[in-house]
């Protein structure tokens, strides 16, 4: 390590290493050699493997505000590679408070704030999350932008984050607790969401539609309408940013797009049902009994606009965000506005078929006139509006011409 971070590495009390990622410099713990470790063991938290999620909350940042002077609040902020990414990739961030519970993570902000000249945007505390959030509005300004960032569940967090948000701002959130959210813990997944989930072929989205839900109805308990407008999931997390702003009316507006998915195994035939709707409880084609999951959200995820400007500027800076493009790219081809995806094998089996390309049968289903998409969630599956009758029509028709 060079002499001017000599210095620094005096001012701790554990052992650092230097690091780079995006526009950044700083330190971090030594990380153990092994690719799988778990950050949390570390002296202050930090895990490389996050820098996708880092990147795109610059990106979104960008694309959202545009050139609007924000003041921001990570809560969660481990060694604060995130806030000072931020400030130094968006040039939009005037005040930055950076926060985290641990001593030691509380030391390593305020040295990497100084590395990268931002400690006259960056405040820096050691506090609980929950306590930090919720002293805002009685005489403390919110923010524009808050970024919950916990391992595992934001949950407990999340009430008060929304009260750390202001007028028109925007709450990100992570979550790294798949297996609730999947319905691989459906009651893990109740406790904390509010939510009952079954394991489903296209689980992932659930996820994410789980957590975008219970971001809505959190805001909408304190009077606050959210709306989501990015949320993807990738590896072993899932984010989903909102827009939030005061509003009883908004928020039950809202409200009305979280329903359940119902899902038949028998003919994979997706259901959904939305707050004031009949429920659906057994298969109008299987005429057998179906369970259903949620409440989750319904609605879209995403703002197409939004991920456009993203990728526009990842892709104006690939040297940045090669891997924030890729995704991107990926998640401007989906179709938003379809629940759920139908992964080629899980139809096949139940078929009792060969699988088909999900690409060829993308364009099959597009020929004749059904809205079809590829999605991120999972390269092999297909979205489509059209029926299961119409899918398997099509699963056999491909396989005929082959
Ligand atoms: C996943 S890490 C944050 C990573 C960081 N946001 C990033 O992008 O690199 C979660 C952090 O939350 C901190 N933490 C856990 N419980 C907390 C609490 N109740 N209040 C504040 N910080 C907490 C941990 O010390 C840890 O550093
Ligand atoms: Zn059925």
């Amino acid at each position: 390590m060079s002499q001017e971070y000599e210095e620094f590495r005096k001012m701790l009390s554990f052992p650092v290493e230097l690091r780079h990622e995006g526009r950044a410099t700083f330190l971090s713990p030594i990380l153990p050699s092994t690719r799988e470790f778990a950050p949390t063991s570390l002296p202050a938290f930090f895990n490389p493997a996050s820098k996708l999620s880092r990147d795109i909350a610059v990106l979104f940042l960008k694309a959202y505000f545009e050139d609007r002077k924000i003041s921001i609040c990570e809560p969660l902020a481990g060694i604060g590679v995130r806030s000072i990414r931020l400030i130094l990739e968006t040039g939009l961030i005037d005040h930055a408070l950076v926060n985290d519970i641990s001593k030691n993570a509380y030391e390593l902000i305020k040295v990497n704030a100084k590395i990268n000249n931002v400690e006259d945007k960056l405040e820096v505390s050691v506090l609980d999350a929950n306590e930090l959030l919720a002293s805002r509005g009685r005489g403390k300004p919110r923010f524009d932008y808050v970024d919950v960032d916990p391992a595992g569940s934001p949950a407990k967090f999340m009430e008060n984050s929304f009260r750390g948000c202001g007028k028109n701002s925007i709450l990100g959130a992570t979550a790294t607790d798949l297996s609730a959210l999947t319905g691989s813990k459906p009651l893990s997944c109740l406790r904390k969401y509010d939510s009952y989930v079954m394991k489903t072929p296209f689980f992932k989205e659930v996820a994410v539609r789980v957590l975008a839900g219970f971001m809505v109805r959190t805001a909408a308990r304190i009077g606050l309408a959210a709306e989501p407008v990015f949320a993807f999931l990738k590896d072993y997390y899932t984010r989903v940013f909102v827009r939030v702003s005061p509003g009883i009316e908004d928020a039950k507006k809202l409200l009305r797009q979280v329903g359940w998915i119902a899902y038949c195994p028998r003919c994979f035939t997706i259901y959904t049902y939305k707050i004031g709707e009949e429920s659906i409880s057994c298969c109008p084609t299987c005429m057998k009994p179906i369970s259903s999951s949620g409440p989750l959200w319904l609605g879209r995820l995403c703002r197409e606009e939004i991920v456009y400007k993203m990728h526009r500027h990842a892709y104006a800076n690939l040297e940045l965000y090669r891997e924030a493009a890729k995704l991107l790219e990926e998640i401007l081809q989906e179709d938003t506005s379809i629940v759920g995806y139908y992964p080629v094998n899980s139809i096949a089996s139940i078929l009792k078929i060969s699988p088909v390309k999900p690409k060829a049968i993308i364009e099959e289903l597009r020929n004749r006139g059904y809205k079809s998409s590829t999605t991120h969630f999972d390269s092999t599956a297909f979205k489509t509006e059209a029926s299961s009758e119409v899918i398997k029509e099509m699963f056999l028709y491909m396989l005929s011409k082959k």
